[in-house]
């Protein structure tokens, strides 16, 4: 597939995908989708169930939950993972600031690449746990 190759460029950018073994890479290059959202677009609904995992790669977006806003990501930030590993519904809303692009990886590539890649998942979890720090009752709302 012709247009893996960006996307390695891209992965490689993403702090948590950044040392992944080349092979690895290209192989979830081959396995992502690349969506673009128009500013002001749902991506991710609350309650919703979840299908994908989305790494941004272009624009912002806003991370909401029960009206309130609990941050913005940007390039390089990624969402939907949490849906994904606790098989239930989206926990926040996740709209489009700008005009947005991301890569977005299903739910069975998303966890076989977890299961194979410990030290992704361990990096991803920090990232989790970090954004549960700085907002440790966001969900209580
Ligand atoms: P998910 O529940 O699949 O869909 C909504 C997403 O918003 C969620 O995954 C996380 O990626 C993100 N999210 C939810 N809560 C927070 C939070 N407190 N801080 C940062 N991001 C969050």
């Amino acid at each position: 597939m012709p247009e893996a190759v960006p996307y390695v460029e891209h992965l490689k950018k993403v702090p948590i995908f950044g040392k992944l073994p080349a092979k690895e890479l290209e192989y979830v290059a081959r396995s992502v989708k690349e969506r673009v959202y128009e500013s002001g677009t749902v991506i991710v609904k609350e309650g919703d169930p979840g299908l994908g995992f989305f790494l941004i790669i272009e624009g912002r977006v806003d991370v909401s939950h029960k009206d309130h806003r609990i941050r913005e990501m940007g390039p390089g930030e990624f969402f939907g993972e949490m849906a994904l590993m606790e098989e239930a519904p989206r926990s926040a809303t996740v709209t489009a600031l700008d005009r947005t692009r991301c890569l977005q990886l299903v739910r069975w590539d998303f966890r076989a690449l977890l299961k194979e890649n410990p030290d992704l998942a361990v990096r991803m979890l920090e990232v989790v746990v970090q954004r549960l720090r700085e907002h440790p009752g966001a969900h209580d709302v």
